[in-house]
């Protein structure tokens, strides 16, 4: 029977054949055998060690296994010999060291994957058993601005659910909108105050970060104003309609501002802000009593945690919902409501320690019950200028994310400018060369060329496509980073158009579409027929393209988007390598070599759709 580990991803083939060849040879069935690439050359594509951890059990169970198999490298060589006899995923074996077995792919096994993804195009391997996963993503406050920390949330959180999506999961995206709570009291006073018209006349969102500023300087110095703003509150949560009129009002100017955001970025998600969970608040903490989870102390309600010492406070002394109530209440809904599998939440790692004691509690509550469900915090470290200060536009102000997108944009036309003179004047250089009686035709040519630009990128697609590649810059530049580390936001780096940038990547992508555009053979002719190695570059390509579905499995269980992104740049580079090894247009081999043009552009189109990162096809 088929194991969930056998999965159709090669590295799970390889691992499938040695745990049934262990199988068979010793009886044993362990399925956590690791078999995990071989990165020291190119020589061999896996490695697998298993002797030293099941030799001595065998050992140990049965007096006999010695006489069968007097050490543990008699064991590895006769696996060795066993997973050989499968010739077409097997092509060679090797074991160094006594106990590490060298496995090299058939090519056989190779072209026949690569027909696949010929036929098919690149596609994720859909999960057998789909779950319900809810990603807690982007969640910006009300009344403030989204920053940088959103971003990160944002653009990683967009990514991750199109991973999941494509795997075959059912995705919840839900925007933990921060809609709730007692800066509201504040702001309805202040407005009250120094803009009564605030519920004929909308204020913009300029106005409202004001707003919120002043108001909280006067919360914090004022306490009659303060104690005006706590009432308000009360009022607001016990369902007062002219403050739940003046709240509405500040969510919809915001909301206005998100979705701009949202939609530049290209981004999908559900709002679910802390107001939906409101409502469920009083119920939810009766369960909590119920089971006795909770305990007064200096007159808030608290959940003590085992082993922690800060306790998850639930109701506050004044009798307030806080932070962790709304989060317990949540997880609740999620949990028992939704019934999702897996919570995914996405925050800066400053909010660890909260989220530790929100899955623990969901856990105490009987929620939570892993391995049956998975609750995940998706951290990420804090991003700074390039002189890693606070980041700030050209004018020193404190940079609003609207502003770092207009000057990646801004940035990336002049990339765009800038290669496409280097072009030309490349051109130009190359007419001036030739022979008088060429040059005539050099100059024709050029006209040629100049009027083909124009009907190649008008202005108006001049501009979109920086805008495609400024917004690619900004989301590729984050989701290269390990993500619980902090980063510098630097526009020099981010546009490069060398190494491991968006900008190298999508001019590599462009390449491999030119490519095929001068090659002059249909997509569906070269779809139609069987693919063949015709050169041992060939066979790095196709080995790392195989790659793929082993490495989307790594991204679904750690979250880690960057080796997606790593993924993509070493196929890229690889890609590169060949360009110096063979030809591919004009050449007995041109059909064959086409195919892997045209299959590495589909895989470059899948990683980049999964990374929500529009693409150019020609420059
Ligand atoms: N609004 C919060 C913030 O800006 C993030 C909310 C994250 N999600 C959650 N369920 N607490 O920090």
């Amino acid at each position: 029977m088929e194991k969930k580990f056998l999965s159709k991803s090669t590295v799970g083939l390889v691992k499938g054949l040695v745990v049934r060849a262990v199988e068979e040879l010793t009886g044993l069935r362990d399925e956590n055998i690791s078999v995990i690439p071989f990165s020291k050359s190119g020589e061999f594509d896996y490695q697998s060690v298993f002797a030293p951890k099941i030799y001595p059990q065998l050992e140990k169970k049965d007096p006999e296994f010695k006489v069968k198999f007097p050490t543990q490298e008699s064991l590895v060589e006769a696996i060795q010999k066993r997973i050989s006899e499968d010739k077409k995923l097997i092509q060679s074996t090797k074991v160094i060291d006594k106990v590490f077995l060298l496995i090299l792919v058939g090519d056989e096994y190779l072209e026949e994957q690569m027909n696949g993804l010929l036929k098919n195009g690149a596609e994720v391997e859909r999960d057998e058993n789909p779950q319900h996963i809810v990603v807690d993503f982007s969640s910006p406050n009300i009344a403030k601005e989204m920053h940088v920390g959103h971003l990160r949330s944002t653009i990683l959180g967009e990514s991750i659910c199109r991973v999941l999506e494509a795997k075959g999961h059912k995705v919840k995206r839900m925007n933990h909108l921060g809609d709730w709570g007692t800066q509201f009291g504040m702001l309805i006073a202040h407005m009250q105050d120094s803009f009564p018209e605030y519920l004929t006349t909308m204020p913009n969102l300029k106005d409202l970060e004001t707003f919120y500023k002043q108001s909280k300087k006067r919360f914090d110095e004022d306490a009659a104003f303060k104690e005006r703003a706590q009432k308000l509150v009360v009022k607001l949560q016990s369902g007062d309609e002219d403050c739940l009129k003046a709240w509405r009002i500040l969510c919809d100017v915001s909301r206005s501002f998100f979705n701009l955001i949202y939609k530049r970025l290209d981004i999908t998600v559900e709002e679910f802000g802390e107001s939906f969970y409101n409502p469920m608040i009083p119920g939810v903490l009766d369960i909590l009593k119920e089971k006795n989870l909770t305990t007064m102390d200096k007159g808030a309600l608290c959940m003590f945690i085992p082993k922690k010492k800060l306790p998850l406070m639930v109701v506050k002394s004044d009798g307030g919902y806080n932070y962790d109530t709304t989060d317990m209440a949540a997880a609740w809904y999620r949990l028992t409501q939704l019934k999702a599998d897996r919570v995914i939440i996405l925050t800066d790692v400053g909010q660890y320690p909260h989220f530790e004691l929100i899955f623990e509690g969901a856990k105490l509550a009987g929620w939570h019950v892993p391995p049956k469900t998975r609750m995940d915090h998706m951290g990420f470290g804090l991003v700074t200028g390039a002189d890693g200060q606070k980041i700030k536009t050209r004018s020193g102000e404190t940079a609003k994310l609207m502003d770092l997108i207009d000057e990646a944009t801004d940035r990336a036309r002049k990339e765009l400018q800038s290669r496409e003179e280097a072009e030309q004047e490349a051109e130009e250089k190359k007419n001036e060369e030739k022979k008088p009686e060429e040059a005539e035709d050099g100059q024709a040519k050029k006209k040629e060329f100049d009027a083909q630009k124009k009907t190649q990128l008008s202005e108006e697609e001049f501009g979109k496509a920086a805008e495609v590649l400024g917004v690619a810059a900004i989301k590729y530049f984050d989701m290269r980073q390990n993500r619980i580390q902090n980063y510098k936001f630097d526009y020099d780096q981010m546009l490069s158009q060398k190494g491991d940038t968006a900008v190298y990547l999508m001019y590599a992508f462009i390449r491999l579409s030119s490519i095929l555009r001068k090659g002059g053979v249909s997509e569906e002719e070269l779809r139609a027929t069987p693919f063949k190695f015709t050169h041992p570059q060939e066979r790095v390509i196709a080995r790392h393209l195989v790659r793929f579905n082993e490495v989307i499995e790594m991204i679904v269980d750690q979250l880690t988007l960057n080796k997606l992104c790593e993924y993509l740049y070493a196929l890229s580079c690889k890609i590169a390598e060949s360009y110096g090894q063979y030809k591919i247009l004009k050449n007995d081999d041109t059909v064959q070599r086409l195919k892997l043009i045209l299959i590495s552009r589909d895989m470059m189109a899948t990683c980049f759709n999964l990374l929500n990162i529009k693409t150019i096809d020609r420059i």
